[in-house]
């Protein structure tokens, strides 16, 4: 076998808020790959940071009376802790508030800029009066310029979908004086993306991406790519752009970085060669783990900027979806945005590592928690197939044979567990973990059949059969022992526990043929105690009184935090005109990710109407389907053209949105009361 030597990373958390499920799935996805790497004896190395940059570290730490340094300082040894308790073995775990980040940003800032990728451009931009600063979308609040909510950030509302630029809102405020911000012109850095047309669209298609991936981000290629603008102005907490005072690079320009920077500390420590991993010509893969709303900064800016400033680019970007509970987003008020630590404060950490591990298949579809699923899988895989295996075997072989097992292996299921490995390791090494648990599981199946096939229980009574006891429960250790070696990425204390037990140095990939024959075992100590719904009841109570710890995103596209909505009077519904519609035509908008523009059929008259119901159905799904409509909403006009109303629909959103079913007594036009 060729060792490989591979450069493992996960996003850098935000350095203002605590860990929470979602990090967990992504840190927890990326450990059994990188330990599943080391177990077949490659090289692996798993670095991550913290991405400690930004207005919004700055506001946060300003609002605790504490400088950034401060927060980011503390913040970071609540990451590691968190990360280390979930077994998450980074080997190294740095800041992008660091010298190696800020030498790399500079030297890759200035090759770019040599390299003529460098565009200066004037920029018009709200700006706070009072805190003497420009403005970034999150920080301006308004009224919605479509639905009228008020309190919407930024460029979409939260309440009714519309998209539109800051300066469109109503009334608009700062958030951060409630001033009225004025509109004020600066200078800012542009990296010229749009020169990298040419090279995404191979890169992309190269295997790099998962195909879901690489073909929304050909969509995203086909409305064309537009130059990314890299600098803000000061204040900022961040890296000043050099030769350019009072401008900062963009926190999303030395995030990506960040993983060369915490790499390179690791080298200088660790004594490796940062360039062996780095230059162009590389044999040494890098795969980085994201999840799905951070894609075009690391398929599209990243790559880019690795090929001009003469790195070579990563290996594989492997995207994963959103983490849910119980079918829904995770909520502070419904107690299911759990931070790692209330999860700690309550449960085992392999149990989530086994869950987590048994949903994920490597797609970008997004992960549901179903908290009495957890609980049921849990128990039922972990402690009732695999651990049992060794508890019902054990007690024989150390009560009466000493803790010796048998001479040889007395079945061809070990060979048959040993040959199947491959198989499993090629789920591993495709990230679809689901199939190998499955696989896994139904090994444990196998081996628990075998032993009640033969049943020691009984065959112990008789004394001529005390030899067949000691091979049948010696052959179910060693099914125990091949099926702990599959399953160790995955749960690697229960593995570190079961390899005491059985008195072997290291469950791995590579020694997996070598059967314990003649070999002396320990006692066995429970390995693993059962989860119970009631300590899962207890750490959703306790999330509801923590609830994130998070402050406002630094993505580009805002994640949507929880909104709670005032009630409305009688008199307020009552101005509602609301009539079925039938759905004449429903086309796709070009440029817009989640609208369809829908004809609506009113029986005496046609309305267009944009909904942000893509996720959820294909336009010619769509046509001849009923629909509620408020028909007396003011017309709006939006980034794509006038909407004259609104469609009212069932579920959560995302691809949960229900529109009524054709019913003969249901006609166009008809008020709905
Ligand atoms: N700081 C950036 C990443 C910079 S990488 C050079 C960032 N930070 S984050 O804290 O918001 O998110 C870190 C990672 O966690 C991202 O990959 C993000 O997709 C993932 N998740 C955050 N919330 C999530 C869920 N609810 N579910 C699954 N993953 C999610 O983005
Ligand atoms: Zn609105």
């Amino acid at each position: 076998m060729d060792t490989r030597r591979i450069l493992v990373t996960s996003a850098l958390p935000n350095a203002n808020g605590s860990i929470h499920l979602g990090h967990l799935m992504e840190h927890i996805q990326t450990d059994v790959w990188v330990r599943f790497q080391r177990s077949c004896g490659h090289q692996c190395i798993y670095v991550c940071a913290d991405d400690t940059h930004g207005t919004a570290i700055m506001l946060k730490a300003d609002e605790q009376g504490i400088d950034a340094e401060t927060l980011i300082a503390n913040v970071k040894a609540e990451h590691e802790k968190d990360f280390a308790d979930f077994l998450i073995s980074h080997d190294n775990y740095y800041s992008t508030h660091s010298p190696e980040n800020q030498a790399y940003a500079h030297l890759i800032y200035n090759r770019l800029k040599d390299a003529g990728q460098i565009a200066v451009r004037s920029v018009n931009q709200l700006y706070d009066p009072d805190k003497d600063m420009f403005l970034a979308d999150r920080f301006i609040v308004g009224t919605c310029p479509r639905c009228k909510a008020d309190g919407q950030y930024g460029d979409n509302c939260e309440n009714c979908g519309a998209t539109y630029d800051a300066t469109d809102l109503i009334d608009t405020r700062s958030k951060l004086s409630g001033a009225e911000p004025e509109m004020k012109e600066s200078t800012h850095f542009f990296f010229s993306l749009s020169n990298f047309d040419e090279f995404l669209r191979e890169w992309t298609r190269s295997g790099t991406l998962q195909d879901q991936v690489a073909n929304k981000l050909s969509e995203w290629l086909d409305t064309g790519l537009q130059d990314w603008d890299i600098s803000r102005d000061a204040p900022y907490f961040g890296f000043e752009i050099p030769d350019e005072p009072g401008k900062y690079f963009y926190v999303w320009l030395d995030a990506p970085i960040g993983y060369m920077a915490s790499f390179k500390n690791y080298c200088d420590r660790e004594g490796l060669t940062f360039d062996d991993f780095w230059r162009t010509d590389s044999d040494c893969e890098v795969h980085h783990f994201i999840g799905k709303d951070i894609v075009n900064f690391h398929a599209l800016f990243w790559p880019a900027m690795l090929k001009t400033a003469d790195f070579r680019t990563p290996t594989r970007v492997h995207t994963h979806g959103f983490v849910t509970v119980d079918g829904l987003k995770m909520s502070k008020s419904r107690g299911t945005f759990i931070n790692a630590r209330t999860y700690l404060d309550n449960l085992n950490p392999e149990y989530l590592r086994y869950y987590f591990a048994a949903k994920l298949n490597g797609t970008v579809d997004d992960l549901d928690i179903s908290l009495e699923d957890f609980v049921q899988r849990a128990n039922s895989d972990l402690v009732g197939k695999v651990v049992n295996i060794a508890s019902r075997c054990a007690g024989f072989i150390n009560k009466q044979f000493d803790g010796r097992l048998a001479p040889q292996t007395g079945t061809p299921l070990v060979d048959e567990l040993v040959q199947a490995g491959d198989e499993v390791a090629a789920h591993y090494e495709q990230g679809d973990y689901s199939k190998a648990v499955r696989e896994i599981m139904s090994m444990a199946d196998k081996a628990n059949q075998y032993i009640d096939e033969h049943k020691p229980w009984i065959m112990i009574k008789d004394e001529d059969q005390r030899d067949q006891v000691q091979q049948v429960c010696s052959d179910g250790i060693n099914l125990f022992r091949v099926i702990m070696t599959y399953l160790k990425p995955i749960v690697p204390s229960l593995a570190e526990k079961s390899e005491a037990f059985l008195n072997v140095d290291s469950l791995d990939w590579t020694v997996r043929e070598t059967t314990l024959v003649d070999h002396k075992i320990n006692k066995f100590k429970p390995l693993l105690t059962r989860l119970e719904m009631v300590n899962v009841e207890a750490m959703v109570e306790a999330g509801r009184e923590t609830g994130p710890q998070t402050g406002p995103q630094e993505s580009e596209q805002p994640k949507a935090e929880e909104q709670t909505v005032d009630t409305i009077e009688y008199d307020d519904f009552a101005k509602l005109d609301l009539r079925i519609a039938r759905i004449a035509n429903a086309e796709s908008v070009e440029g817009a990710d989640k609208l369809l523009r829908l004809t609506l059929d009113l029986g005496d008259e046609q309305r267009t109407v944009f909904a942000g119901i893509k996720a959820a159905y294909a336009p010619e799904d769509l046509i001849d389907k009923l629909t509620v409509m408020i028909a007396n909403l003011a017309p709006r006009k939006m980034r794509f053209g006038v909407s004259e109303g609104m469609v009212l629909a069932a579920g959560p959103g995302d691809k949960e949105i229900f529109l009524l079913e054709p019913h003969p007594g249901a006609k166009p036009g008809m008020q709905v009361s």
